[in-house]
């Protein structure tokens, strides 16, 4: 029997930060403090020892509540943070849908964004010609093309940073609450989309408040709190428990 090989595995991770324990009102009390060594800060882990295994193919969902550390670890895998302790290992071309508007310049057209965000993903120019009307048609977006992305609405820039992560084939597709700011009907196609790369073998980590989708569209579930695992398995035994803590509150 082969054995598989993970194709993300995160070891022991723990990621720190230094928060500013008192408030400063500007930019320049900020500095002045700093520079007098007044400011202080605390430590803090929004990641605590931090493990998971992701098998090829597999579509996990991250849960948790505000602040647990879902968003970190989607950037440490992605390999936007360092961790402070620990390592994770990826195997694979990733498509992050992290930040929304990361990636773009505001100041630009969709038009000029679709190419910008294509190279910061990776894809030549070439490569986005080919796939351009594609990209416009999954949008639904052709009569904004020539619009500078400040003046679209924050589901506008979801519809086309989706469209261009999933233009290609990514081995990994790093997805945080992504769908969340799109309307019904966008979630649905990007549900079809996300259906679509996972039966062509797409490995997934959807981070998502929204427990119905979690569970329909994932196999698996990993549950943050405040930076620990609190549960790693079965997408219903995970989502059950999780459930079940909201029941009580
Ligand atoms: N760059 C940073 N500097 C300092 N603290 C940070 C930074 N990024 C995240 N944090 C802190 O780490 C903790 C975890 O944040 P994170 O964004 O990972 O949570 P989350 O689970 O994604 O929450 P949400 O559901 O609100 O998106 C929070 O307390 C946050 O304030
Ligand atoms: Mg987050």
């Amino acid at each position: 029997m082969t054995q598989q090989i993970p194709i993300i595995e995160v070891n022991d991770v723990s990621m720190r930060f230094n928060m500013a324990k008192e408030q400063v009102t500007d930019l320049k009390e900020f500095f002045m403090k700093l520079l007098h060594g007044g400011l202080k800060f605390e430590e803090f882990f929004a990641l605590k020892h931090v493990n998971l295994k992701v098998m090829p193919g597999e579509v996990y969902g991250l849960i948790g509540l505000n602040g647990s550390g879902k968003s970190t670890l989607l950037k440490v895998i992605a390999g936007v943070f360092k961790p402070s302790q620990g390592k994770a290992d990826v195997r694979g071309s990733i498509a992050p849908l992290i930040e929304l508007g990361a990636g773009f310049d505001m100041e630009l057209t969709a038009r000029e964004n679709i190419y910008l965000n294509g190279a910061v993903l990776g894809l030549s120019p070439k490569y986005i010609d080919e796939r351009f009307e594609d990209i416009v048609e999954f949008s639904e977006l052709r009569n904004f093309l020539d619009v500078p992305m400040k003046n679209y609405s924050s589901g506008m820039v979801a519809r086309i940073a989706f469209a261009i992560a999933t233009c290609t084939k990514p081995d990994i597709l790093l997805a945080d609450e992504i769908l969340a700011v799109g309307d019904f009907l966008f979630q649905e196609k990007c549900e079809r989309r996300m259906k679509d790369l996972m039966s062509g073998g797409t490995t997934v980590i959807f981070v998502s408040h929204d427990i119905k989708q979690i569970e329909r569209i994932c196999t698996k579930a990993i549950w943050l709190e405040k930076g620990v695992v609190k549960m790693d398995g079965e997408i219903t035994a995970v989502c059950e428990e999780y459930k079940k803590t909201r029941r009580e509150e």
